[in-house]
């Protein structure tokens, strides 16, 4: 498990934390969740981390906080309200922050149930029993209690390419199997709110790249295919542009608005860094004839492959409220975050190893081979 502790310490200047205090975390076995524990494990939170290890959690990505005594990790479902009704009791957390999910949308387009079972019936049990817990606080706990919800900017569907950025008053409009059930978490988590008072923050945020990303998403997949000299299946015309941040930048955003934001509010997270999906994977070839040459140039494995269905045209994310009210701002630029990501792909390629064997042959066997015919 050692490799995987290299070239993964992040800077945490600047941000301030409940000191001390313990935080709920959910999906923190996941790619971001992973990420925040690490990063609320060096400000000094005890974390209670809840997940259900499914293909997409992975506990080698803890392994820096092994033996950590203040890295607690319980194997289970936010669906179970009796386990939560338990931790809850047990560990008297100050805040909830909840990234369980399903968050593939290919595998929301093949398999949506799930979607629906964890994205929404999840969240709502995860609701159920954060307002039973917060209801029996003392009244100095109970305001300061959070319950920070972590959404997408999926939820508002799609622009065309002069039209504004999302805003946190875009209507929703979702698209696929999952930005629906996503958004339909957000509407669970409002409403807790508005009928019961529960003090939740929703957070909407941008496409994330980075490490511990699991290699079905776009940047990791194009990273493995093109050290593995496999095709670089770009999906329809490779003009889709997303808005790129690096997980370390959004893990930092989610601190300031569990510390600052105000209850009841939603805040977009974006990485100001809009990016066709074709730009993307020739960047990412650039950095890997230059780090790993073998296979140069990794361009010539870019392969046209049939589209999603629905496929969003673009996302584009307006955080002007996150950065004027809570003075964030991302730390990487999209240019020196890819790189670090490059790196740490290539500084790990034992956890890829682990993470791409068994059942995630089975899923490229199944998403690619249909796609063949572009
Ligand atoms: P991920 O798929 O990497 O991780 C999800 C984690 O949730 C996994 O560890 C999984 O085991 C766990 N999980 C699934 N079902 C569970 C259940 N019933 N109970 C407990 N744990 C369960 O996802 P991610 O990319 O880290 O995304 C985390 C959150 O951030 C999601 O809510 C997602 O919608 C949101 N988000 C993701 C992105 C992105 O670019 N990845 C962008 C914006 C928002
Ligand atoms: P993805 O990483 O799945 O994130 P999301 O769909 O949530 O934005 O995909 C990012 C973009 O890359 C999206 O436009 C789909 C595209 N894509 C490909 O072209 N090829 C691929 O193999 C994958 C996984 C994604």
């Amino acid at each position: 498990m050692h490799g995987f502790k290299k070239k993964h310490e992040e800077k945490n200047e600047g941000l301030k934390s409940m000191n001390g205090k313990t935080l709920l975390v959910t999906g923190g076995a996941g790619f971001i969740g992973s990420n925040f524990v690490l990063q609320s494990l060096a400000l000094d939170y005890t974390v209670v981390n809840l997940d259900l290890l499914t293909y997409a959690g992975n506990l080698e990505n803890l392994a820096s906080a092994e033996g950590n005594p203040k890295h607690i990790f319980v194997e289970g479902s936010i669906a179970d309200g009796d386990l939560l009704q338990r931790l809850l009791a047990e560990h008297k957390p100050a805040a909830i922050v909840h990234f369980a999910a399903e968050s593939h949308v290919d595998r929301s387009i093949t398999g949506p149930e799930a979607f629906v079972e964890t994205n929404v019936v999840g969240t709502f049990h995860l609701l159920q029993a954060g307002l039973a817990y917060w209801q029996a606080l003392s009244k100095d706990d109970a305001t300061n209690f959070r319950f920070l919800h972590v959404s997408t900017d999926e939820v508002y569907g799609s622009l065309g390419p002069n039209d504004p950025a999302f805003h946190e008053e875009t209507p929703y409009q979702p698209n696929s199997p999952y930005s629906a059930s996503k958004a339909g978490s957000d509407h669970l988590v409002r409403a807790y709110f508005h009928t019961y008072g529960l003090p939740v923050l929703t957070t909407n945020c941008s496409n994330n790249y980075g490490p511990f990303q699991f290699p079905e998403k776009l940047i990791p997949l194009m990273i493995h295919n093109a050290l593995n000299g496999k095709a670089l299946p770009v999906y329809g015309d490779g003009q889709n542009v997303r808005d790129w941040l690096y997980v370390g930048d959004h893990c930092r955003a989610i601190h300031e608005v569990l510390l600052r934001g105000r209850v009841g509010e939603t805040y977009n997270v974006g990485g100001l860094s809009e990016k066709k999906n074709l730009d993307v994977i020739h960047i990412l070839c650039g950095i890997l004839d230059e780090l790993h040459p073998e296979g140069k140039p990794h361009d010539q494995l870019i392969t046209y492959v049939k589209d999603r269905p629905g496929h969003d045209r673009r996302y584009a994310i307006d955080c002007r409220k996150l950065q004027g009210e809570l003075g964030w701002a991302p730390q990487q630029s999209f240019e020196s975050g890819i790189r670090k990501t490059v790196e740490w792909y290539l500084d790990n390629a034992e956890w890829v190893q682990h993470v791409t064997s068994g059942d995630y042959r089975k899923w490229v066997k199944a998403n690619y081979a249909e796609r063949s015919n572009a």
